[in-house]
């Protein structure tokens, strides 16, 4: 069982004016998470069928009682069909891991968003660092997806992230600035609110090392405002920032409280009941 939540409500601010500055441990008791918060495991290229409804079962009985955030896997293509059907019944949702820019038709390897609605996917991960870097994935082609999930009312999860040469050449904020308002170029003020974004830093990935609080923080800061640039600070208050990158059961809670960070894209810990679930449960465990 997943303890209650309590986030206390804290008058309402106007964060873009707070400036990056992170929060302390304590400061979570009063935190005043107006987003709500999104976990998402993202399985890659991982599990057969068998594997696949081995983790979603353990996980449905682990997570059997969260409600108070969005709880998404991401299996393989191959397993989206028999998890979908094991979750039914659970409050856990589905992501696939791609999506075509096209609809049906003669597109070889291929998936259209009406195959996925048809297996009651909801979120899709688009512009994975893996896909931009093994695929050639540039922004563009995420700004159709993205415009293309959005059409089929499918949630995309638009990832940006930084190599470990771009930070080193502080060029940090110029590639992610850029990744943002590429991947998203081309969606109505209504589809960038609806949008998740998952900061990633490609050195960050599968690797053991995580941005300290303060680096995710700066960057989801500066990520809300290019948002607020392009869109309005309204929708830069509501659009949903996820932190990726080595996320485990004892950096999540941290990570996650963090005022610009929203939730989680989780690679190599979700492919594991308990690791998962402790995410999950550690993160929204009330510590008072
Ligand atoms: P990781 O992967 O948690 O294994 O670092 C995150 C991701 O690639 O989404």
């Amino acid at each position: 069982m997943c303890p209650s939540v309590r986030w206390i409500k804290t008058p309402s601010k106007n964060r873009l004016e707070l400036g990056p500055k992170t929060a302390t441990l304590p400061d979570l008791l009063v935190m005043d998470k107006e987003r709500r918060l999104i976990i998402a495991g993202n399985w890659k290229c991982n599990k057969t069928v068998a594997e696949a409804l081995d983790l979603v079962n353990g996980l449905k009985r682990e997570l059997v009682a969260v409600t108070e955030a969005d709880i998404v896997i991401c299996p393989p293509f191959t397993a989206l069909d028999a998890v979908s059907k094991a979750i039914f019944d659970s409050p856990l949702r589905l992501g696939a891991q791609n999506l075509s820019e096209q609809g049906y038709g003669a597109f070889t390897g291929e998936i259209a968003p009406g195959m996925l609605r048809d297996l009651s996917v909801r979120y899709v991960i688009l512009g994975h660092s893996e896909r931009r870097q093994y695929q050639a994935e540039s922004d563009a082609l995420v700004a159709r997806k993205a415009a293309n999930a959005h059409a089929n009312n499918l949630v995309p999860i638009v990832c940006v992230g930084e190599t470990l040469a771009e930070r080193e050449a502080s060029i940090t904020e110029k590639v992610v600035g850029t990744q943002v308002r590429g991947s998203l170029a081309g969606l109505t003020v209504e589809q960038v609110e609806q949008t998740v974004l998952a900061y990633e830093p490609v050195w960050a990935i599968g690797t053991g090392k995580t941005a300290t609080t303060a680096q995710a923080q700066e960057v989801h800061f500066f990520i809300r405002s290019v948002v607020a640039s392009l869109h309005g600070e309204t929708t830069a208050r509501r659009i949903r920032i996820q932190y990726g990158g080595s996320v485990k059961p004892g950096n999540a809670r941290e990570l996650l409280g963090q005022p610009d960070v929203d939730g989680a894209l989780v690679g190599g810990a979700s492919l594991e009941v308990r690791n998962f679930a402790d995410i999950v449960k550690n993160t929204l465990q009330a510590t008072a």
